[in-house]
Formats: C-alpha cells, structure tokens, sequence
C-alpha cells in the first residue's frame, strides 16, 4: 500500500511533506520522492530506499516551496528503483503524480498514447495518469483530472501539481482511500490520516468518484463529473498524535501489550445491558436468522482469525462455515446466494482482495458483513453492516492486537447468531459468555510471560527452518504464529495440522529440528501427544504451548509455555500473545526491522 501525502501552505512545504511521509512509513514501501511547483516549474526529488535516503538527497538539492506531493511506493509495476519511484513527471515536465492503487487498463493507454507519440519513461502504471493529465490539460487541473478519471479502470487514489496551476494540487480518489484537510496556514491531502493528524482533528473523507482540489486557501470537493460538493469534515475516531511508542522500543512490542485492553474495548463496544447488540437493522437480523451457510473471507492473519472462527460457528450454529483467502475466494466458483452469510475480516479495510471477494458476494445477493478495525474504511463501507474492532491504530505491519480484537468480535458474532438463530442451549452460550469476559485478563497472564520469552526465543532465532504444529482450532493459531515468526525474523517457518505430518513432512524432521506445538485442545490432547511422539522419534525439539492440566500429556516435550485454560474455540486468543512474544524477541534478536518487514506493506490495497 503506497503512501500520498500533499500540502498547499504559506510555510515552506518541503520538511512537511517529509514528516508525512515519516508517518506513513509504517505501511511499508521500497522507494520515496517529492515533487514541488515553483515560479512555473516542477522539481522532482525521488531515490529507491527509505525517506532517510531521500532525505538525504534533498540536502543537496534546493527544493522549497509552497505546494508540493510526496509518496511512499509499494512496488506493483516496475522494480522499486529511482525511475520508477514517485512522483511520476509527464513528458513534458508540466506535470507530477503521486498514486496508490493499480490502474489495470494501464497497458492499453500506454499504447494509445504512444501511438499518439507520448514518450514513457517508466515501467509503472502510474506514469499513465501523468500523460493524460498531459494530454487533456487545457490550463484548468479540476478539468484535466475529470477527464483522466473517465479513461482509468482499477482502483486509484492520486494527487497532481501541475507548473501551469500554480499553488494548486488536484487529488482523485476511487476505491483506494483519500483525505483532505484545512488549516489555518494552508490545507493537506494524504492516503491516511495519520500524516495530516497534527494538522487538525477535523477530515474531509472523499468518497469515491471524488476530486478535491486545494490551495493555501480552501479546499474544495468536486464529483467525477465536475459539480461542485458539499463534505462536512469529521473528527477521527482515534487520537492520531498519540501513536508514539510511549517508552515501547517497537510498536509491535507496545501493541502486544495493548492487547488486553483493545479486547475490553471491543467487548464493551458491543455489549449492552448483558446482552450482545451490534445495531444491526431488522432486515439485516432477518438475513442474519435465515442464513443457511457462512463464509469468512479474508487475507493474512485476519484469514487465521475467521479459520478459528469456523470451527466455533459450525459447533454453535450448526449450518456449514468456512474461512477462504480472499484472493481464492474471489475467483473462485463457490455457490454463493442470499441464504449465504459472507463476512469480510480486514484490520485496514483496504485490502484489495478482501475487498474484490466482498463485492462479489455482495452482488451475489449474499448477507454480507464486515469487521473492520479502521473507521470509514472501504471494506467497512461496503458491507451491508459493519463491525468495528476497538484495536485502535495499529502501526506495526505484523498484526497483533488486530488479530485479536477480530477474534473477540467473532466470537461475539458467533454467540449472537445462535441466539437469534436458537441453535444452541441457553446454558452452552452463557459458558461462553462468561469465558468472554475473562479473556482480557487471561490475555494478561500471557503477555506476563514477556520475560521468560525473552530469555527463551533468542534460543529459536537463528534457526533457518522451523515447523509449527496445531489440531483444530489450535492448527489456526499455529498458523498465526508461523505467519508472525517468519513476517518479522524472515526465518522460514512452516505450519501443519499436527495429524498431517506423517503424510509427507515428517520427512523434513531431524535431531535438533525446531517444532512450536500448540496444544491448548482438551479434547484431542491424546491425537496433538501422538504427533509430538512421532517427530521427537525423530529428534525434532519440540516447544509446546499447554495448560497446566494438559502439560502431563507431552512428557517428551523439550519446553513447556504454560497458559491460562479456556474452551477450545477461545484459545487462540489467549495463545497467541505467547507465539507473537517469541516472534518479537527472535526478531529482535536477530536486529531485524520490527515494526517494517523487508517487502511487506501494512495493507495492501492491489492484488
Ligand atoms: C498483510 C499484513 O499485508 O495484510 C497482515 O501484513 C494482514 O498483517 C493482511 O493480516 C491482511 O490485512 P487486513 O488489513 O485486511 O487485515
């Protein structure tokens, strides 16, 4: 997901636009530049690497002005080199563009324009934008960018100076997330909110099919046909300047801590005089009783959460449910109709094939549904109802606290739709209720052993290839744990239902081999026991993740991490904190970049 950042002000806008950009930084990029207007001319300074680089170049070029657009790129088109990094010039020089999102006609336009005699000079996509803007500038930006936008397809948000529209930036946005803002000395546009948070508390989110054009003065709002619109700003729903680390060396670190406390909050968001109430309407809780099948769709560790959702919705609602990658799901042929209950589970509400699997189920007819962490998101917007994480932001690229508020919410969800649906005793959900309202403290108690796991993971955190092994809902959580170790200490970590092991990777194990068991499952304690007995005849070391009820089971366990009991479904949340704390301190071991993993991006807004 690429980072955008604009301002129009009376202050120089260079340092700036290099501070929004160090605020977007956490989404991860590989390239970074600025471009400013000035006197009749654009001056463009970009470099491949992080802004420190970019920040270095500019010491020797002489860029100050008072209009100018930054980004941030996630390579999707061309390698993440200087010629392909933005802000992207046109031919000409007249025009500059800064764009996230992918505009999947691009290949098209190009020739089009070529056959017009436009020279490209890069391998992006982006550089298509540029050249209309080019081609149908007729010296008003506002009418430039309408035409442009009618040629695009794909998803887009992207900001434009221009040497003959002095002081004015013009910005469009469809499908990938926009935002403008006024102040005293100036106004601002960014891709996230975040690098406009010491600006103002007040936002003007553009919808979709929305230009804002801005100067110093004003900014105003514009439909993809040219009429003028009235936005209202709004108050984010998060304090944005509070996302400092407060003491915490990492924001992984300080957001595994949080998570006790972002679990509460999103319990107490939804529960309501004892009972659960998301403010659905009546026609929704209809679909929602009739519902004969669910589906959750989703990417990375939001997947695993609705993974560990399924089991628990098939014991209590009796109907079949499924958790499908996104970006499986949206090509796939699954029979979808209104009977089915599609749910979208996405910490950032940008993904884009969480998205695209949305929208398909939603024109399908299906019940959908979204949980969403980030207010106003797309993925928020376009399910029918919405349920919001409390995580709060989350800046660290490897989710944590997202992770597990998602699973809170499901769980949530999961008891609701048996008591609309009566399909399980009064007595069984009132268990799990209860065992809700201790999750928090026994999140608590895992992230307590932070000092033991220290002392333990550097142990792990040179090997070259690790395994972890689960069954049932354990084998999701294991999932997540592998995904975490290998997101942020780029050790190859493989996961596998424990039961699976014996058909083929077993042959992968030797002495001294590093296995993570999670085995937090009473009722197949016996069947995880049997897996770890065939791997330890092996050689393999085994680590296990147990209760102290559980832990006489694997006698041949190298290491026990001993963690609160709970019933099966709720386990992964209280495990989890334990497998992110040993991702963390390997990590940290190793001196890896924590909190902005090598090649991944916070949410990733193309396919
Ligand atoms: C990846 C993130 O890019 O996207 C993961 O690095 C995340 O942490 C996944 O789980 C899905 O993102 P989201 O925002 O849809 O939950």
């Amino acid at each position: 997901m690429c980072g955008i950042v604009g301002f129009a002000m009376e202050e120089n806008v260079t340092e700036h636009l290099i501070k929004g950009l160090e605020k977007l930084e956490y989404r991860g990029y590989d390239s970074a530049g600025i471009a400013v207007e000035k006197d009749g001319e654009i001056s463009a300074v970009k470099t491949a690497g992080r802004i420190s680089a970019l920040k270095e170049k500019l010491k020797y070029e002489n860029v100050s002005s008072h209009v100018g657009i930054a980004h941030t790129r996630w390579a999707t088109h061309g390698e993440p080199n200087e010629k392909n990094a933005h802000p992207i010039l046109s031919e000409n020089k007249k025009i500059a563009v800064v764009h996230n999102g992918i505009i999947e006609n691009a290949d098209e336009i190009k020739k089009e324009l070529i056959s017009m005699g436009v020279e490209f000079e890069t391998d992006t996509d982006t550089e298509v934008i540029s050249q209309l803007l080019m081609i149908n500038y007729d010296g008003s930006l506002l009418s430039a960018v309408i035409k442009t936008v009618k040629k695009l397809k794909g998803a887009f948000a992207f900001a434009a100076v221009c040497s003959d529209s002095p002081g004015e930036i013009a910005a469009a946005r469809y499908l990938s997330p926009l935002t403008a803002v006024k102040f005293n000395s100036g106004a601002g546009i960014a891709s996230d909110i975040s690098a406009l948070g010491e600006y103002s508390d007040e936002f003007i989110y553009l919808d979709d099919s929305e230009i804002a054009v801005i100067n110093s003065d004003e900014v105003k709002i514009y439909s993809f046909s040219g009429e003028e619109k009235e936005k209202t700003p709004q108050r984010a729903d998060a304090d944005l300047n509070s996302d400092g680390r407060d003491g915490y060396e990492h924001f992984m670190l300080k957001e595994i801590y949080e998570q006790p406390e972002a679990v509460k909050k999103t319990i107490d968001a939804y529960y309501k005089n004892g009972e659960i109430n998301f403010g659905f309407d009546e026609k929704f809780i209809e679909k929602l009783k009739n519902s004969d099948r669910v589906y959750f769709t989703a990417c990375g560790s939001a997947y695993h959460a609705g993974a560990a959702a399924e089991l628990f919705f098939e014991k209590i609602l009796k109907i079949p449910c499924r958790a499908v990658i996104a970006s499986e799901m949206r090509y796939s042929f699954t029979p979808l109709d209104k009977k089915t209950l599609v749910i979208a589970i996405s910490q950032s509400g940008e993904t884009a094939d969480t998205l695209a699997s949305l929208k398909n189920a939603k024109e399908s007819g299906c019940a959908t549904l979204s949980i969403v962490n980030v207010k106003d998101s797309y993925i928020a917007k376009t399910g029918e109802s919405v349920i919001y994480t409390r995580a709060g932001r989350e800046i660290a690229v490897a989710t944590t606290k997202g992770y597990t508020t998602q699973l809170t919410a499901l769980y949530m969800l999961g008891i609701y739709l048996a008591k609309i649906k009566n399909s399980a005793p009064d007595k069984e959900l009132g268990e799990y209720e209860n065992e809700l309202f201790s999750l928090a403290d026994m999140i608590k108690s895992t992230v307590s052993l932070s000092g033991y796991i220290s002392r333990r993971a550097p142990f792990t955190a040179f090997e070259k290839d690790v395994f972890f092994i689960g069954r049932g809902v354990d084998f999701t959580c294991a999932l997540e744990g592998s995904l975490k170790l290998k997101e942020i200490t780029y050790i190859h970590s493989e996961c596998l239902p424990a039961g699976e092991l014996k058909h083929g990777t077993i042959s992968l194990i030797e002495r001294g081999t590093k296995v993570f068991a999670v085995a937090m499952n009473k009722r197949l304690a016996d069947k995880t026991a049997n897996g770890i007995n065939e791997i330890k005849a092996r050689g393999a070391y085994v680590i296990c993740f147990t209760t102290e009820k559980l832990r006489d089971k694997f006698p041949l366990a190298d290491e026990v991490v001993i963690l609160e009991e709970t019933n099966e479904f709720f386990a992964p949340a209280v495990t989890a904190p334990a497998l992110q704390l040993w991702a963390y301190y390997s990590a940290r071991t190793k001196g890896c970049d924590i909190d902005k993993p090598k090649n991944l991006a916070k949410s990733v807004t193309v396919e």
